[in-house]
């Protein structure tokens, strides 16, 4: 039976809208009708992508594939999850395949490209995104993700120029970066004004970067989000909350293991690996166990420094979402100073600390890092010792890095982000 075209613009309309509970039961009735739709299935299955259930989205599109072998956006789409859950050898498979089968599939380069710079192989990225501007010049996208990956692997004005033609919540923040690295103090601070006078320096990054400028040349500047913010690190015990239960705990070490996870290339590591994509969009009860436990703590977190008056608590974000990943260190290993720039809050949670028979793996917070020019200022560091079962929170703009991790058995954290949705 061919579906009519009023009742598929009916759930086309409701993917327009994002309003994917909707979606989810209109497809179900829709597909009751017309079992045999592929754009039914995939809007069904984009409904409970949308609604978190990636499995299950997963599951559609696989069956979905081996029934219309030859549909890139099927296979765009189901490389999308695979990329999500950490899978980048799958992802990059399918994307390959999408592409020989649509070359200007603008979606499937795009997704290729993120998935060779998930796995640091940044020329290759370039390439994709490039190949997209050949088509489509003002790609708002392609240039954003071409300025990452300039700005990776340092080409600043490059990446300047491409930030300059993005549409990101990053673009502006990244930008400064760049200019905060290559250009001189006059037209940083430039820069800076401008983006004060737009009220666009409310985010981490922009407020790593005035804390230390602030430092660097010797002068105050406004930073909206957070003033001195290692004075708003906070360590607690998760023995003492009520979602704590041991079992969780020994499955979320596991879980690398148990769901398949790919490692993430993770320059900043050494000796140790990091999964890929975000711990929160499998949902198996220890993931969501543990996810209760980790808000629980952020509430208590905001309502501790409720009084401080500072910008990243007054305006904390109406929509975010968490992003999870376990870091693995192994002995020898440690972890170079890096902020959360997607972040507004980030935090650790120590799984698995052999403390009688380690030494070091402390973590150290500092406003220096990623290499910005320092003109030879000193910069202050706080050390938080580093036991089983302490979650630290932090705001996302402070520099972290941990000591070498001495111990027989690998030292195993839970480190996690907020990242507001706009
Ligand atoms: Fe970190």
């Amino acid at each position: 039976m061919e579906a009519d075209k009023r009742k598929i613009e009916e759930i086309v309309n409701l993917y327009e809208n994002n309003d994917f509970k909707e979606l989810n039961k209109a497809c179900e009735k829709f597909l009751s009708e017309f079992p045999n739709s592929p754009l039914g299935w995939n809007l069904y299955a984009l409904s409970f992508k949308n609604l978190g259930n990636l499995q299950k989205a997963m599951k559609i599109y696989e069956n979905l594939i081996s029934e219309n072998p030859q549909t890139p956006t099927l296979m765009t789409n189901l490389a999308n999850i695979y990329s999500d859950i950490g899978r980048q050898v799958d992802a990059e498979k399918l994307y390959k395949k999408a592409i020989k089968l649509d070359p200007k599939s603008i979606n499937a380069i795009n997704g290729l490209g993120m998935v060779y710079q998930i796995m640091g192989k940044l020329e290759e990225s370039i390439r994709s995104f490039e190949s997209i501007l050949d088509f489509d010049m003002n790609n708002k996208y392609a240039n954003f993700n071409l300025a990452e990956s300039y700005r990776k692997i340092g080409k600043y004005d490059e990446a300047i120029d491409c930030y300059s033609k993005a549409e990101n919540p990053l673009s502006k923040s990244h930008m400064l970066e760049c200019i905060y690295r290559v250009k001189d103090k006059k037209f940083f601070t430039n820069q800076l004004s401008l983006l004060n006078q737009e009220n666009e320096l409310l985010n981490p990054l922009m407020s790593c970067i005035i804390s230390h400028a602030s430092i660097r040349y010797d002068e105050s500047f406004d930073n909206p989000f957070c003033n001195d913010p290692i004075d708003y690190i906070r360590v607690s015990d998760i023995t003492e909350n009520d979602h704590y239960d041991i079992n969780v705990i020994n499955q979320i070490i596991n879980i690398q293991k148990t769901e398949s996870i790919d490692d993430k290339p993770q320059p900043l590591l050494n000796g140790g690996k990091q999964t890929s994509g975000n711990l929160f969009k499998i949902k198996n009860n220890s993931i969501q166990k543990i996810e209760m436990l980790i808000m629980e703590e952020i509430d208590s977190y905001k309502s501790s420094f409720r009084n401080s008056g500072q910008g990243f608590i007054l305006n904390w974000p109406k929509k975010y979402e968490l992003l999870g990943w376990i870091v693995d260190i192994k002995e020898g290993g440690k972890l170079k100073p890096h902020m959360h720039k997607q972040g507004w809050l980030s935090g650790s949670m120590y799984l698995k600390v052999d403390k009688d028979k380690s030494e070091g793996g402390d973590i150290l917070f500092t406003l220096d890092g990623a290499g910005y020019p320092n003109d030879g200022k000193k910069f202050d560091i706080k050390k938080v010792n580093v036991e089983e079962n302490k979650i630290i929170l932090f705001p996302s703009s402070i520099f972290h890095y941990t000591t070498p991790f001495e111990g027989r058995e690998n030292r195993v954290t839970l480190a996690f982000d907020i990242k507001p949705i706009d």
